[in-house]
């Protein structure tokens, strides 16, 4: 069976590189935070983004808790204002679009116009042999939406500069899926 999990991983180490910069566009409880800390290591410099105070008291614990070096900037705000805080060009990016996990407010979700503008962003700072992956989440309606934005919007990028491709369930149209978007 495919693990989708496992796979986005294998892209994402294909083209981290130790010393490198990479954002975490949704840092929520600070997983994928933690493991871009390790991977870039302790010359390597992370920003991790969420508008919920919550998420960055719970990453500021799980990079504890996973004894992360001391290389990530945890910023409370959208990541549709990525380029107010980076100013160097990326090996990674990841979004994980949707809601916290069990926080129970749903209405915090990731939203359309500000992860077209965070996308836009983040595509304009790719180094070379760089990714950004985008995992979807279609069960619920917004998710529906930016899967079906962000499937209309990459499809608009010139392949001789950008690879985009899409990893989905064919028979499970709900579950999650994800976007990889790969600079040349
Ligand atoms: C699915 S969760 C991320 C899970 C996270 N990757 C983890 O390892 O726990 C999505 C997160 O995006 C955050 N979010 C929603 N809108 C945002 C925005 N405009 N900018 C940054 N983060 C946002 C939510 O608060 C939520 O914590």
């Amino acid at each position: 069976m495919v693990d989708l999990i496992a796979l986005e991983k294998e892209f994402l180490s294909s083209h981290i590189k130790e010393g490198g910069v990479a954002v975490d566009f949704t840092m929520g409880n600070g997983h994928d935070t933690a493991w871009l800390s390790k991977a870039v290591g302790e010359n390597g410099r992370v920003y991790a983004f969420d508008v919920q105070e919550k998420a960055l008291e719970s990453t500021r614990e799980t990079l504890k808790a996973e004894n992360c070096p001391d290389n990530c900037s945890l910023i409370l705000d959208s990541h549709s204002n990525v380029l107010d805080y980076v100013k160097e060009k990326i090996c990674v990016g990841v979004f994980n679009l949707g809601y916290l996990p069990g926080s129970g407010n749903k209405a915090l979700t990731t939203l359309r116009p500000t992860t077209k503008k965070a996308v836009e962003a983040a595509i304009s700072l790719l180094d070379k042999d760089a990714i950004i992956l985008i995992a979807v989440y279609p069960g619920h309606e917004e998710g529906r939406l930016e899967g079906e934005m962000l499937d209309e919007m990459l499809q608009g990028y010139d392949r001789r500069k950008l690879c985009v491709s899409k990893f989905k369930l064919v028979n499970s149209p709900t579950s999650p899926f994800f976007f990889a978007i790969e600079s040349k």
